[in-house]
């Protein structure tokens, strides 16, 4: 199990026992210390084996974009059994979900030590790419690799994207990555080019304030913007309408880019959309004219409180190669 640890004696405990039986990488005392110091202020994850720490990953902010895997590690007992995996895919859904675009991590390059060498291969594993190996960092015995890891691919956005529920912060969000929001809404595709699909950005408190009040029973009640979907039901040939294809593919992309901006939402569309039809009070908020639904609103703004991946069917449970069977 992963646990994120909060409490500044719990991290030092679990950090110096790991660190004092890893003798192979942090045998220099000195160092050993300042990594335990500082684990006290950073992100700091746990794995536990039948509830005993076997292994924990800091991370540390290094530029507003970059953040770096301060200091990872597991006991030697417990290697090969994917703890270090499990730490590192927590820790960066963390860093992409708080909006950072880089993950760097140092080590002693390849080809000077075999238990370092292990440590270099594992990082590859995970997906790091060799930046640079600058040799004056620590010493020339010791030529620092710094390996880098983008967080802000498409594929890399989809995994770490979750419905959010919770709090959000009061940190406005500034107009521009709202704008970047409803533009990656209408970049989607939508059936014969229809564009059946507008959107109406929320910020001015007074109004965000009566469509929060309009919802009922509440959600999103502390969001700073919403973003408003709107659809009409336009043909795109014949009697072929795809308007709800079309908002949902608006939708899912708004979702990443909120998601990519280091921002939160969910789809509320269930909700607003029930039998108390809170959407049409929203549109007569919103002075939405005859012909358009309103069919979705998703809140933005930073997170407050954590949040988890829903559990899901297994792969092979639902993607097949070739054939059903
Ligand atoms: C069409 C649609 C309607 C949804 N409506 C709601 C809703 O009204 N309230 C809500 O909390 N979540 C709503 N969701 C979010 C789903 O509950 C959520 O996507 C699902 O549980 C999977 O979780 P995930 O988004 O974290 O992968 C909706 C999602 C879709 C696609």
């Amino acid at each position: 199990m992963i646990r994120f640890i909060t409490d500044t004696e719990e991290k030092k405990k679990i950090s110096r026992q790991i660190l004092e039986a890893l003798t192979e990488w942090f045998e220099v005392e000195e160092s050993r210390e300042a990594f335990i110091r500082e684990s006290v202020d950073q992100p700091f994850w746990a794995a536990f084996s039948d509830d005993v720490p076997v292994g924990f990953l800091c991370l540390k902010e290094t530029g507003p974009e970059t953040v770096e895997l301060a200091v990872m590690g597991v006991l030697k007992d417990h290697h090969r059994e994917g703890w270090g995996r499990r730490l590192f895919a927590a820790a960066k859904d963390h860093a992409a979900r708080e909006g950072y675009s880089f993950i760097q991590v140092k080590t002693v390059r390849s080809g000077m030590y075999e238990d370092y060498d292990k440590t270099n291969e594992f990082y590859k594993s995970l997906g790091f790419k060799e930046l640079e190996v600058i040799e004056t960092v620590w010493d020339e015995a010791n030529p620092c690799q710094i390996y880098v890891m983008g967080l802000k691919s498409a594929v890399e956005t989809i995994a770490v994207r979750h419905s959010y529920r919770g709090r959000f912060s009061e940190e406005p969000v500034p107009e521009e990555d709202l704008k970047t929001i409803a533009s990656s809404g209408i970049a989607a595709p939508s059936g014969c080019n229809k564009q059946t699909t507008d959107i109406i950005v929320v910020n001015d408190p007074d109004v965000l304030g009566k469509i929060k009040a309009s919802i009922d029973p509440p959600v999103a009640q502390t969001a700073p913007a919403m973003i408003v979907v709107l659809s009409r039901k336009i043909n795109a040939y014949r009697d072929r309408c795809f308007a709800i294809q079309d908002y949902s593919a608006a939708i899912e992309n708004m979702l990443l880019a909120i998601v990519e901006l280091g921002y939160q939402s969910c789809w509320y569309e269930g909700h607003i959309t029930d039998e108390d039809r809170i959407c049409d009070k929203i549109a007569s908020i919103l002075n939405v004219p005859e012909g358009y639904d309103v069919v979705c609103v998703l809140p933005v703004g930073k997170a407050l409180d954590d949040f988890h991946a829903p559990s899901k069917k297994s792969f092979s449970e639902r993607v097949k190669f070739n054939s059903f069977t």
